[in-house]
């Protein structure tokens, strides 16, 4: 089922999400299914499950080959329930995001460069992965939703944060887009 999807300035977006205790609850599959759905109405790369109104650490992501992410490796999509992550570099990178949460806007956001990141597959298996590049961002900000944080709280510059047509032109969001 296709669900509401929370805008910014609803405090269930600030709150610290709960680890989910057994992933095999028949309620975790229902909720993993709807946000499914949902992703795939917004026609986004990542959910997380806070943003449907969900008080649980699950979030779902994958990259399908774009035009946008020739460099990028297509990452299948995916459901981890109580996510991890590990920073492995302290070198960051400024790209763009946009996010569900926040329609019509993107920012400029500094993340870091390469992760390795794991959690609990819907069927019960683990998962661990290293990312870079739109990989690594892309993760970054779906964890992020579980700790409460949205993108525009990352920004370091907050000129570089505006209105999706209005903040580059076309063409260069073209060149580095991450929606
Ligand atoms: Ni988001």
């Amino acid at each position: 089922m296709i669900r509401e999807i929370l805008k910014m300035g609803d405090p269930r977006l600030l709150e610290v999400a709960k680890p989910v205790t057994d992933v095999h609850d028949p309620a975790v599959k229902s909720i993993v299914t709807d946000m499914y759905d949902t992703l795939h109405d917004a026609k986004a790369f990542g959910l997380a499950a806070p943003q449907i109104g969900i008080d649980l650490r699950i979030l779902i992501f994958g990259i399908a080959p774009t035009r946008y992410h020739p460099e990028q490796e297509p990452v299948p999509l995916t459901a981890l329930i109580n996510p991890w992550i590990d920073i492995l570099t302290e070198e960051t990178d400024h790209g763009p995001e946009s996010c569900l949460s926040v329609p019509g806007m993107r920012g400029l956001v500094p993340r870091f460069t390469r992760i390795r990141y794991g959690g609990t597959l819907e069927d019960g298996g683990q998962v661990e992965r290293e990312a870079d590049g739109f990989h690594a961002r892309l993760f970054q900000h779906e964890y992020d939703h579980l700790d409460g944080i949205l993108y525009p709280q990352r920004i370091a510059d907050i000129t570089k944060f505006g209105f999706t047509e209005a903040l580059l032109p076309r063409a260069e969001w073209a060149k580095h887009a991450s929606e």
